[in-house]
Formats: structure tokens, C-alpha cells, sequence
């Protein structure tokens, strides 16, 4: 949720933080901070708002001298956003500074306790306790201070620390919050996520739950709970620079769409050899496969979306029951999970608290995990019994795209994996399967060519209050994501509904104007759509239909106006009709002059719970 960036080296810190800190803004943007250490102590600079305030007090970071220092970018959890909320947090004492990303549970019971000892507090965040705590154990160890707060608070933390009596160290620590730590010649960092350093080093190494790193300009050091030496392997960074970069787009989600078809690409063809799917190093055996009694879907958001488009694949093709589940309703509805059951979690991040809080909750039931993820060496990708890549590159705009479509192309390679050792299709069957795979992202890019249809329409419809999107089967799957899309950047009010449902309540909603989406690309169920659509049409609706090739004559009869999309195997169909939806919510958004990239109260990385 928040970016935590620190910097200990030979250069100046801050313009380093505020560049490093730029990068991080999709993880929060309420408010800044840094703090520098110089020959005459350690400075605290922090400011409710867009990091550009902070910058222009920073004076782009000139104002503030000094060769070390941690930056923080916010998200509130606790405490609204306001300057003293802000980090970084500072203890009574001046002793200790301190940049946290995740949620201490138990900050008020440890609150209290300082309190009855006299210790001063002067804000409403969670993350001051730390400071506080640290400074209140220390003894002139800073390692054994960290030690005794870690054993004392409960819940998530990505640290950064600096303690006035040792200007020659940074020090970091975490649980259940990423952060890394990069490697330079003179000069190391720590980051929330790679893009923050990535201009300074492509060398960097993973915290794990728990370690302790104590960096100086010349080395970085390791250590376990018990404080005692640990080694860690570094891991080196291949992506281009430009992928965490705009590249002459406006934003980053409109970068992000049109690189879909890339990222299908790059998803998909490595995993096919010799005309069958190869799935990376994937243990579960054609046995294991044989004896699943269920599979579980379990994810959030978007990810989420892409279980609701798995369970007709795998349910159509394998013949085995699928249940998709948001992961906070999952991990608390005491699902019944065996030996039997695939777990499946999905997660662009590999980070999001209550997918992670599923995963652990499946596993220690005995379930198998298989992971589908983005960020290569998440704590998801790390916890589970296998994984999937989605080779997407880093997505940046909060509201996710190209996720999306990297995930159901690795949904459909399991299900076709699946569906080849059980035997479950017949050759003909899978022969059409795999082509329409393949053919994929090249028929995603040929429905991103076509966006000024779709500009047109959002010019036309981007005042309205409320919008409707409903589908049946697939198409409902991605009526969910495509009302998702727009709610969350343009701010207009949306719900996605099964087209069939309408007339048992919904359908009250509609009046003169009502501006109704109906995605109606599955075929079997086309005729039943233009019911539904003629419904709301009766009763005042001007329709968008979005439809296949083949159907858009048919559609030109029902509808106000429409968009088409190529025909493929209708699982799949999702990965095109979402493509013109996701453009939608971008036009208008833009139209209505929104923050496309950062929109209001979200933040990326969904760490707390
Ligand atoms: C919506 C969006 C969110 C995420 C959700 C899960 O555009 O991005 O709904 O999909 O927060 O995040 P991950 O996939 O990182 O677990």
C-alpha cells in the first residue's frame, strides 16, 4: 500500500528518495516524507498530499543536504492523511526515524502501555508505536531494539530505520510487506518494489518475513530473528527500464492496454512446444491431476474476475467442480478443502494481504497451491507448491490491464494442460483450443486498433450517475471486470448483473437514459441477451452491445450502438471483450478529467487487510 524507499551513499539522499519515491506513488498518495541525516542531525520533511508538494518544499530535494536517508509515500490506514500523520515517524526522544508499509494490529494495546509510561505521542498512525518502541528498548544496540519490537508487534511491516546515534547505517526490516534491498558500488537502497531503484542497480535481494538487513555505503549485512548471520543469494533484474516508464502515453494505463498483446506474447508462446502446452516446472503429476476432487479459486479484484472466467472453463472442459471465492470472504467462510483440492490463487502483486492470509490457510489444510503471478519472487509466488508467471512486465496504473489478460491466458494453458492429461477433449477439440491460444494476441491487437469508436462513445455517455453492464456466462464473467474498470477510475456508479437476473430486481433501476452495456459474445446465449436487451430498451435504456463478427448484424437490430470483436473458442472470449471496455473506462475517466493512474483511495498493493 505505501513505498518505502532509503538511500545510504555517496550522493545527495533526497533527490534520490524523490526519485525513487515517484516511482512508488501507484503504492499511496496521500501523503510524503523524507528524512536525511547531515553534519547537524537528522531532518525530518513531510507533507499531506501528491508528492509534488513535497518536492516543491524539497526544492526538487536541494533544500535538504545529506548522504542517507528513508522516504516514505502514503496510503492512510490509520489516522487520516494530514502532515503529522505522514511519514516518516519519529520517536519522542528524536532517537529513532522510522517508514512503514503495512498495518500493526496491535498498535493501540501497545499504545497504551507507552503512554502509562510517560511516553509522548503525536500522531494517530499505527506506525509511530514502532518508533516509539524502538527508541524505549534501545540500549545502544539498534539490532536488539529491532529484535524486541518485531517479538512485540503483531500484524504487517516493511521497515526502513534510521537511529541518531548511528549516522553510517540504514536499517531494514519486514513481515508480510515487500521490500528489497539494492546493491550499488558505494551506495545500497531498500525499496518496496524494483522500480524505485532501478535507475541506480538491477542488483538486489529479497527480504524474507522477519530478516534484518543493516546497510552502510560499502556493505549490507543479513540477519535472522535471533540476530545471528545469515546469507542471502541477490537476484538480478532483466527488465528494461522502459517497461516502468510511460513511453510518450499519457498514462500508464493506456500504456499498460496497448501492451497487452505483447504481454499474451510473451505469456503464452513460451509455453507452447510442439503444439502442446508445457507448463514451466510444474510438479503435479498426471496423477495428482487424476485425483483432484475440486478446485478453488481464491484471489481479489480483477484477479478475482479472471476465477469467475475459470470456473466455465474448467467446470466445460474438465469436468471437475471449480469455486471461485474473493480471499476475505474465503479465508473466514470455513471452506471445506482436502488433500483433493487445487488451490489456485491469482495475484498480479503477490503481495495482497488477504490472498496471502487464503494461501496459508489452504495450505495448512493440505491443499496444493498453484500460484498465478506477476511480481517474479512475491511472497506468493515464494509460498506456494508451484507457479506460474504471468510475463505482463511491471504494471504500474492502479487499475489493472494487462494483469488481466496475462492471467486468463494462463487460466486457459492450465485448463488446457489439465484437460490433455486427463484426456477430457477430444484431439479435434483441443486442436481448435490451441490455435485460438495462439491466435490470441495478435486478435488482441487487432480489437485495440478500432479506439476512437470507443472514444466517441465515452464522449457521448461520460456525465452519466450510473451504468449497467450485464452478460450471461462468460460474458457476465467480464461484465464484472469491465464494471470494475470504470467504476474505479471515473468514480460513476456501475454494477455488473447476469443478464437473466435483471428482471428480479435490477431491472427497477432503469429509466429514460439509462445508459445499459450488454457484452453478448457467447453465442449460445445470443438470442437470450437480445431478450434481456429488448427488457431494458422497453423500458428506456440506450445499449452498447458488443458482440462477435459474425452476430453484429443481428446486434445493429437491438441495440443503440455497437462494437465487434474477433470469434474464437468462447472461454477465451472474455480476453477480447474486455479489451474496447477497458478503453471505455478510460475515455471517460480522462473525459472527466480523473486521475487515471492514481484514482481516489486505491493504492496498488493491497498489503493490509
Ligand atoms: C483493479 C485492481 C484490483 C486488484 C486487487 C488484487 O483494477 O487492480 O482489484 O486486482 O487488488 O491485487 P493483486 O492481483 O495484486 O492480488
Amino acid at each position: 500500500m505505501c513505498g518505502i524507499v532509503g538511500y545510504i551513499g555517496e550522493e545527495q539522499a533526497a533527490p534520490i528518495l524523490l526519485n525513487g519515491l515517484q516511482k512508488l506513488e501507484y503504492r499511496g498518495y496521500d501523503s510524503a516524507g523524507v528524512a536525511v541525516y547531515n553534519s547537524t542531525g537528522l531532518h525530518v520533511v513531510k507533507s499531506k498530499g501528491r508528492l509534488s508538494v513535497l518536492e516543491g518544499i524539497l526544492e526538487g530535494g536541494k533544500s535538504l543536504p545529506g548522504t542517507v536517508g528513508i522516504g516514505h509515500t502514503r496510503w492512510a490506514t490509520h489516522g487520516a492523511p494530514s502532515d503529522v500523520n505522514s511519514h516518516p515517524q519519529v520517536s519522542d526522544g528524536g532517537k529513532f526515524v522510522v517508514v512503514h508499509n503495512g498495518i500493526i494490529e496491535n498498535y493501540l494495546e501497545l499504545k497504551n502501555r507507552l503512554m502509562g509510561r510517560g511516553v509522548e505521542f503525536a500522531s494517530d498512525t499505527d506506525t509511530e508505536v514502532v518508533a516509539q518502541l524502538l527508541e524505549y528498548y534501545y540500549t545502544g544496540d539498534v539490532l536488539e531494539a529491532i529484535q524486541k519490537v518485531i517479538a512485540r508487534v503483531e500484524g504487517s511491516y516493511a521497515l526502513g530505520i534510521l537511529c541518531a546515534d548511528c549516522p553510517e547505517k540504514l536499517f531494514a526490516v519486514r513481515k508480510d510487506s515487500p521490500l528489497i534491498i539494492g546493491v550499488g558500488q558505494g551506495e545500497n537502497f531498500i525499496a518496496s518494489d524494483v522500480p524505485a531503484i532501478l535507475s541506480y542497480t538491477r542488483d538486489i535481494y529479497r527480504l524474507k518475513d522477519r530478516e534484518i538487513a543493516v546497510l552502510t555505503r560499502e556493505s549490507i549485512a543479513f540477519y535472522n530473528q535471533e540476530l545471528d548471520p545469515i546469507q542471502k543469494e541477490p537476484e538480478r533484474i532483466q527488465w528494461d527500464i522502459d517497461a516502468a516508464e510511460k513511453g510518450g502515453y499519457e498514462h500508464f494505463m493506456m500504456k499498460e492496454i496497448y501492451e497487452q498483446p505483447e504481454a499474451l506474447r510473451k505469456t503464452i508462446s513460451p509455453r507452447i512446444r510442439e503444439g502442446k502446452i508445457v507448463l514451466d516446472d510444474i510438479t503435479l503429476t498426471r496423477e495428482q491431476i487424476q485425483n483432484i476432487r475440486k478446485v478453488c479459486i481464491v484471489a481479489c479484484g480483477t484477479a478475482y474476475h479472471v476465477g469467475v472466467v475459470a470456473k466455465y472453463a474448467f467446470e466445460r472442459l474438465l469436468k471437475i467442480p471449480l469455486e471461485v471465492d474473493v480471499a476475505s470472504e474465503f479465508r473466514y467462510r470455513e471452506p471445506i478443502l482436502d488433500e483433493n483440492t487445487l488451490v489456485i490463487i491469482i495475484s498480479q502483486s503477490g503481495e495482497t494481504a488477504d490472498t496471502l492470509a487464503a494461501l496459508r490457510m489452504a495450505k495448512a489444510k493440505g491443499c496444493r497451491i498453484l500460484s498465478i503471478v506477476n511480481v517474479v519472487g512475491s511472497t506468493i509466488a515464494n509460498e506456494s507448491d508451484d507457479v506460474l508467471y504471468t510475463w505482463a512486465g511491471p504494471e504500474i496504473a492502479v487499475a489493472s490491464t494487462k494483469a488481466y489478460s496475462t492471467q486468463l491466458a494462463v487460466i486457459y494453458m492450465i485448463v488446457l494442460y489439465m484437460a490433455d492429461q486427463l484426456g477430457s477433449v477430444s484431439q479435434e477439440e483441443m486442436a481448435q483450443y490451441m490455435a485460438d491460444l495462439q491466435r490470441l494476441p495478435d486478435l488482441a491487437a487487432e480489437c485495440l486498433q478500432d479506439k476512437e469508436t470507443i472514444q466517441y462513445f465515452a464522449s457521448q455517455y461520460f456525465n452519466a450517475h450510473d451504468m449497467y453492464f450485464i452478460g450471461r456466462n462468460v460474458d457476465y464473467a467480464a461484465s464484472l471486470e469491465a464494471s470494475l474498470k470504470l467504476k474505479e477510475i471515473s468514480y460513476i456508479h456501475s454494477e455488473a448483473y447476469t443478464a437473466g437476473e435483471l428482471k428480479h430486481g435490477p431491472i427497477s433501476l432503469i429509466e429514460d437514459g439509462t445508459l445499459v452495456i450488454a457484452i453478448a459474445t457467447y453465442e449460445k446465449l445470443f438470442d437470450k441477451m437480445m431478450s434481456n436487451v429488448r427488457e431494458v430498451k422497453a423500458r428506456g435504456a440506450v445499449v452498447l452491445g458488443i458482440t462477435v463478427q459474425d452476430k453484429e448484424e443481428a446486434l445493429k437490430q437491438e441495440t443503440d450502438f455497437q462494437f465487434c470483436v474477433p470469434k474464437i473458442t468462447d472461454f477465451m472470449l472474455p480476453s477480447l471483450s474486455i479489451l474496447p471496455l477497458q478503453l471505455f473506462a478510460y475515455y471517460v475517466a480522462s473525459m472527466k478529467g480523473c486521475d487515471i493512474d492514481k484514482p481516489r483511495n486505491l493504492a496498488k498493493s493491497v498489503t493490509v487487510e
